[in-house]
């Protein structure tokens, strides 16, 4: 008979919908095969707390498929590299290497394998983690930003692109009864995925995206042009992280020792202004924010996620080395985490979905003599 295993799940960074999807999948695959399932709260902190583990049976994982967010909870300040701690005698954290506490409650829990659902920045953990010792990880990508290397896709991003253009649909009537400009930013950290999507699905006028730096006399142009045919309103699409040529990346808040990414925001109240400047027509401009991270998973999203956390069971099971799942042209197969930890996945401009949109006569911003190039 197959070894009894004990395993542990973990979410980190911030959430997507389908993560309860994932945890309900490795949890039943797990138990199927007789093994016994923990969790992990908040991303690691559980695992530096006395109370900070959770058994999943059954019970825990009944009827949690379709709902959002996570009930392990998660962290964006929790990398145990860099973990926020107050030391003795202060009243502030610093940030403390805590990775050893990690390992060895790791293994004192006796636990054989960590599936570790997150984005790139939890990844980059949990291969350091097994650099320094961890016995066995296996990765899910998670993300509504879809811009984890060696995957074709991450669950959360298809809802979130949904959320989004529906976003755009409203705005629409409401932005043409009026006659004016409208911005609207979307997350998506450096990739520009669900700008061009959601843009392309939602009809946008102008897409700006983090791997086409636009000038903003394109895109007034492209207002202009449109009035000059009648359409006395344009909606422009911005992702969080696009910027101008030469200019810089719109920062809300700044990184700091614990939260190693600045927090993204600001470039469509940036954009609106200008083009109110520069076409003379009111303009408007809303951030979409976390509403595209909250509420029910899509069905893609949930099937995606089941598939995942199954197939991160199976390959422990199979006895495979620590790695990530990954939807590789409709196969879930297991990729070593070099492939994904540390990198982005970036929106191709030559091909795809960029030169549809740019057929169909969309603005990105950019140059036109730089538009379909060989390929
Ligand atoms: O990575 C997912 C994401 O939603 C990004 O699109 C966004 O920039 C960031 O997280 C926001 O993070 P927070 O939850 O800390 O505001």
């Amino acid at each position: 008979m197959a070894e009894k295993k004990k395993i542990v799940l973990n979410t980190g960074g911030g959430d997507a919908p389908g993560l309860n999807a994932v945890i309900r999948s490795a949890t039943l695959a797990a138990l199927q095969r007789g093994w016994e399932v923990w969790g992990i709260k908040h991303g690691y902190r559980g695992l530096l707390e006395p109370n900070g583990l959770m058994p999943l049976d059954r019970d825990a994982v009944r009827g949690i498929a379709h709902l959002g967010g996570t009930i392990l909870g998660t962290a964006n300040r929790g990398d145990p590299f860099h973990y926020p701690t107050i030391l003795p005698g202060q009243d502030k954290p610093v940030a403390v290497d805590r990775s050893d506490e990690i390992i060895e409650r790791f293994k004192a829990e006796g636990f054989d394998a960590l599936v570790a659902i997150g984005g790139d920045g939890s990844l980059t953990i949990a291969k350091k983690l097994i650099d320094k010792g961890l016995p066995l990880v296996i990765g899910v990508p998670k993300t509504i930003d879809n811009d984890v290397a060696g995957t074709d896709i991450t669950f959360g991003f298809d809802t979130a692109v949904s959320i989004a253009t529906e976003a755009i649909d409203r705005l629409h009537t409401t932005t043409e009864a009026h006659e004016r400009v409208m911005v609207v930013e979307v997350m998506g950290r450096h990739a520009g995925w669900i700008a061009v999507t959601a843009g392309l699905a939602g009809g946008a006028d102008a897409i700006l995206l983090p791997e086409i730096p636009f000038r903003i006399e394109r895109v007034a142009e492209k207002v202009l042009q449109r009035e000059r045919r009648g359409r006395r309103f344009s909606i422009v699409v911005a992702a969080e992280g696009a910027n101008p040529a030469g200019g810089e990346v719109a920062v809300k808040v700044e990184a700091d020792e614990f939260r190693r990414a600045p927090i993204l925001g600001g470039i469509a109240e940036r954009t609106a202004s200008e083009l109110a400047r520069l076409t003379g027509k009111e303009t408007r401009s809303i951030v979409l924010g976390h509403l595209q991270r909250g509420g029910h998973p899509s069905s893609a999203d949930r099937v995606l996620a089941l598939r995942f956390g199954a197939a991160a069971v199976g390959e422990i099971a199979a006895g495979s080395p620590s790695g990530m799942v990954s939807m590789r042209a409709g196969d879930v197969r297991l990729v070593p985490f070099e492939e994904a930890a540390g990198k982005t996945r970036n929106v191709p401009t030559d091909r795809g979905i960029v030169r549809s949109a740019r057929e169909l006569g969309i603005c990105f911003g950019d140059e036109p003599e730089t538009h379909f190039s060989a390929s």
